[in-house]
């Protein structure tokens, strides 16, 4: 059975609320699903998966986390061409800028967006984010 990776930073907790609910929708289309912190795994290791998910909330201004998030990406960006790529995060007060650029830039790196956007979340999520979650890793077992 295709075991898939999640991968997450959250400070808070709501983003991680988001991975388990991602987790939970890859498990229920027939997959394994593998949930972990983005200081768990090297970019180069998950690189090595045709198809993933990636979880971090809005943050400084609008931007990635800093300290895990933005080293990670910085070189997953050369890792992504041909990969599918489900994106999910939570936010606080802005208008999702943080998730459109996240989205372009795993485009611009010739990644497939799963379901073409990611999920987002307001603060912690409610039961409809929680769905579009589940949703999102039922589509990515079957991108
Ligand atoms: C340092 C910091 C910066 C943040 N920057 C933004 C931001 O630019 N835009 C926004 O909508 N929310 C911002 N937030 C709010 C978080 O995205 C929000 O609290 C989110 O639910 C945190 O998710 P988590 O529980 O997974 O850490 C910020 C929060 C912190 C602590």
């Amino acid at each position: 059975m295709a075991e898939i990776k999640v991968v997450y930073w959250s400070g808070t907790g709501n983003t991680q609320a988001m991975a388990e609910a991602v987790a939970k929708g890859i498990q229920s289309a027939g997959a394994t699903a593998n949930v972990l912190g983005f200081s768990e795994i090297s970019a180069a290791e998950l690189a090595k998966d045709s198809k993933f998910a990636l979880g971090c909330p809005a943050m400084g201004a609008e931007v990635l986390e800093e300290g895990e998030v933005e080293p990670f990406m910085t070189e997953l960006d050369n890792l992504l061409a041909g990969k599918k790529v489900a994106l999910f995060g939570s936010y606080g007060w802005g208008s999702g800028e943080w998730m459109s650029s996240w989205q372009d830039r795993v485009s611009s790196d010739g990644a497939t967006v799963v379901n073409g956007e990611g999920v987002m979340a307001n603060n912690a999520p409610d039961d409809g984010a929680l769905a579009e979650c589940e949703a999102l890793g039922k589509a990515l077992v079957n991108a």
